[in-house]
Formats: C-alpha cells, sequence, structure tokens
C-alpha cells in the first residue's frame, strides 16, 4: 500500500513538472527574446485594445456611425488635431488618378484638395497608385477602417503648408518619386512642380498632425519626413519596415527646426530596418513605449542640439547588428554631451544599450509640454500588438 501511494505520488510529480516545462517552453520570456511571432496572428477572440489611445475608440461596436470619434482619441504634440471632424464624409469610391489639375469626383484627389473640413472614407478595398504626390489641404481626416487601402507603386502625400490633418489606418509601401508637372495644390490654384522625393508621406511646414495605426515599407526616400517648420505631430500604433531611412525629423542643418515637437508613440520598428528610427535635427522628440526589434546601424540618431526622450520603449538589439541604440552625427564629445538625450525605463535587450548626454532634470525645463506617461516596459509587446494598418474594423462589429 505505502510502496503504492509513493509511486502515485512520484507519478502525480512527474506529470505536474511536464505541465511546467511546457508552460515554460511556450512563453520562454517574450519580453527578453524581441520575438513577436504569433503576437497578432492568434488573435481571432474578442476585441482587445491595449494602449490608451486604442482604448479611446476600438471595441465600440458601432465605431462606423461615430467616426468622428477618433479625433478625440490622440494625445502628445498632435493633440491638438481634429482632421475633417465636423466636416461632412466623402466616400472615396475611384481609385484612379488620372487627372491632376481636375481630378474626378469620387477619387483620393478630389477629396483631399477640397477646401472645406472632409472626413474621408472608402467605398470598398483598394490600392491607389498615385501618378504625382498627393497634395492636401488643412482639415482632412484619411480613414481606411472598414476597407484594406493601399497606397501603393506611385507618389506618396505631401502635406505642405496646412494644418490639422489626420492619416489612419492606411498601407503604404513601393513609394516612388513622382516626375512633376502640372498639378493643382488646392482647390484655387494649379502650376507645375518639380519631382516628388518619392516620401510616403512628406510634412513640410505644416502643424497639427496625427498619423495613426498605418503600415508603411519600403518607399524611395523616407517613409515620413518632417521638415520646414511643422510642428505638433503624433506618430503611433504604426507598423514599419523593409526600409534604410524610416523618419527624418528636420532635414536641414542650416534652417533650424528648433519648434519642432514630435511624438512617437506605440510603433513597432521591424524588420528590414537599418537606421533613423527616427533621426532628429533640432527640435524635442518624446519616444515612448515603442518596440524596436531591429536597427542593422543605430535605431535613434540626430545632430544639431535635438532633445530626445526615450521612456518605456523595448530595443533588442538583432544579433550581428549595431547593439548602440543612439547615434550623434558629426559632432565632438563636448559638443554632443549638452545635448539631452535620455533613456528612461527603457527595457534593454540582447546588449542593446543607449548612451545618454545632457540634462537628467529635463522635466523641469518642459513643464507644460503635452508629453505621455510612459507605461512599464515589459508591457511593450503587448501594448504594440495590434501596430499598423491591418486592424480589420468590419462594419457593426468591434474593431
Ligand atoms: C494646442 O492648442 C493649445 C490651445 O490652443 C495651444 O496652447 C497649444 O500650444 C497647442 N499645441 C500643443 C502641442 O499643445
Ligand atoms: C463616385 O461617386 C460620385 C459622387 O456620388 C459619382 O459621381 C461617381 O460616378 C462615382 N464613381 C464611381 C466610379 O462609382
Ligand atoms: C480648419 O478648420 C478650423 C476649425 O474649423 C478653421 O478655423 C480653419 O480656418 C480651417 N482651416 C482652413 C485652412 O480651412
Ligand atoms: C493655393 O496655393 C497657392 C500657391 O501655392 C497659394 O498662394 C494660395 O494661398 C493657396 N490658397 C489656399 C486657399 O490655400
Amino acid at each position: 500500500m505505502k510502496v503504492v501511494k509513493f509511486n502515485l505520488l512520484l507519478f502525480v510529480a512527474f506529470v505536474s513538472w511536464i505541465f511546467v516545462m511546457a508552460a515554460e517552453s511556450t512563453h520562454s520570456n517574450p519580453i527578453t527574446k524581441g520575438n513577436r511571432r504569433g503576437l497578432r496572428k492568434k488573435h481571432n477572440g474578442p476585441c482587445e485594445a491595449h494602449n490608451s489611445i486604442d482604448k479611446c475608440w476600438r471595441c465600440d461596436p458601432n465605431w462606423a456611425h461615430n467616426r468622428e470619434k477618433l479625433a478625440d482619441c490622440v494625445q502628445g504634440f498632435g493633440h491638438n488635431a481634429t482632421g475633417g471632424k465636423g466636416g461632412e464624409v466623402y466616400v472615396v469610391n475611384d481609385s484612379s488618378d488620372t487627372d491632376l489639375v481636375n481630378p474626378k469626383v469620387g477619387t483620393l484627389r478630389h477629396a483631399v484638395l477640397q477646401p472645406q473640413p472632409l472626413w474621408i472614407i472608402f467605398r470598398s478595398t483598394m490600392t491607389i497608385r498615385l501618378c504625382q504626390e498627393l497634395i492636401f489641404s488643412s482639415n482632412k481626416t484619411i480613414d481606411g477602417r472598414g476597407s484594406h487601402v493601399h497606397i501603393a507603386g506611385g507618389a506618396g502625400f505631401m502635406l505642405q503648408f496646412v494644418k490639422n490633418i489626420i492619416i489612419f489606418d492606411i498601407h503604404m509601401y513601393d513609394i516612388t518619386p513622382g516626375e512633376g508637372g502640372i498639378i493643382r495644390s488646392n482647390s484655387t490654384h494649379f502650376g507645375r512642380r518639380g519631382a516628388s522625393d518619392g516620401d510616403a508621406i512628406t510634412i513640410f511646414g505644416s502643424s497639427d498632425i496625427w498619423v495613426d495605426h498605418c503600415s508603411f515599407a519600403g518607399t524611395f526616400d523616407g517613409l515620413i519626413d518632417v521638415v520646414a517648420r511643422s510642428t505638433d505631430i503624433t506618430i503611433s500604433n504604426c507598423h514599419f519596415v523593409r526600409h534604410d531611412k524610416a523618419l527624418l525629423f528636420g532635414a536641414s542643418d542650416t534652417h533650424p527646426d528648433e519648434n519642432m515637437r514630435v511624438t512617437i508613440a506605440f510603433n513597432h520598428f521591424g524588420k528590414g530596418l537599418t537606421q533613423r528610427l527616427p533621426a532628429v535635427r533640432w527640435g524635442f522628440v518624446q519616444v515612448v513605449n515603442n518596440d524596436y526589434t531591429h536597427w542593422k546601424s543605430y535605431a535613434i540618431g540626430g545632430a544639431k542640439g535635438a532633445t530626445i526622450i526615450s521612456q518605456g520603449n523595448r530595443y533588442v538589439a538583432e544579433d550581428g547588428a549595431a547593439k548602440e541604440v543612439t547615434y550623434r552625427k558629426k559632432a565632438p564629445k563636448s559638443e554632443w554631451e549638452k545635448w539631452t538625450w535620455r533613456s528612461e525605463g527603457d527595457l534593454m535587450v540582447n546588449g542593446a544599450f543607449f548612451v545618454n548626454s545632457g540634462n537628467p532634470n529635463w522635466a523641469a525645463q518642459y513643464k507644460g509640454y503635452p508629453l505621455m506617461k510612459p507605461e512599464p516596459a515589459e508591457r511593450v509587446p503587448e501594448l504594440t500588438k495590434f501596430a499598423g494598418a491591418a486592424i480589420g474594423c468590419k462594419v457593426g462589429l468591434p474593431c
């Protein structure tokens, strides 16, 4: 009897050990491995919203009747962006881009050129190949929810001297330079324009911009360039892959963008990236709760006294690539040690490291800035689980 009891005990202990081992190997510490596989693929259950921006609008089955609610959800420097809120809904039903001076009603080009606020949505899933850069007028939202909208194989978006733009749930990839020509730039003016750069989005002399839940890959030039005194911008919940020079903020060494202020939050910087995630000249950038899993040469670079506050991010260095997150361009230590670049509560994985400089008590200097409160870096894989455009919203169901 005793022997049977003892054997039973041994057996139970053995079985529990197998269960514990199995459980350990399945979550084998995803936080410190940089592994995101399966994060979103597994998802077919009820609606999930993990970060403070998503929680503001997702999971409402009535989202399609209340699209403008989104405009209340932006945080960080872009928080004043209301896009086309209060304006009419414009339904894009035509994916062509043939007439650059008098675009057809129903095309995206016709929509963004209108002078009044518009909330622009899409009748169906479509791929739009822009013949030339798409020049925006102020007070517009592009809202891809409910359709899969791809801007691909042609020119990109040009936000030039405009205010108040929201770009939401759009795929942009394989953007190429437009050769220029006669193009309408607003409802009352058209004229000859030179070639465009081949950026996915150029933000030129513009402010109050929010880009959220977009996916970017493989363009000719940058993915998002912020130049010529643009400011008050939030880039959140986006997914970046396959690019050499993703984000360039402050393009010129000689035309200072001192007042440029940008928030980068809840994005995933993934496969095939090399550098500039972002690169910043001048200005102030808060980089908060992003997931950096790939950078070949550096993640965050800068010059010209840029201020970079990095909080609650996860930086996972790749094997065989640079371990240093930071890069200071063309400056001796005596100069860059005055630039405020601070890492606070970031999670460093696989040897990744961030070289701090400047004022550790920077916060006192920037009271009143709309800074986002960082969540613990351990939560980053969850906070960024749905980064990118493929959020699969269906009318009548929670997203
Ligand atoms: C947002 O609007 C307020 C009130 O108009 C203004 O004070 C502020 O500078 C604007 N921009 C930012 C980034 O807070
Ligand atoms: C798109 O909608 C506009 C306005 O309702 C209409 O004039 C146009 O014919 C439509 N185009 C297509 C391709 O359905
Ligand atoms: C955008 O909308 C705001 C608020 O409705 C308005 O004050 C402003 O004049 C508009 N801007 C342009 C360029 O139409
Ligand atoms: C339209 O564009 C022209 C040329 O860029 C500019 O001078 C004019 O002020 C713009 N008009 C509006 C309403 O934005």
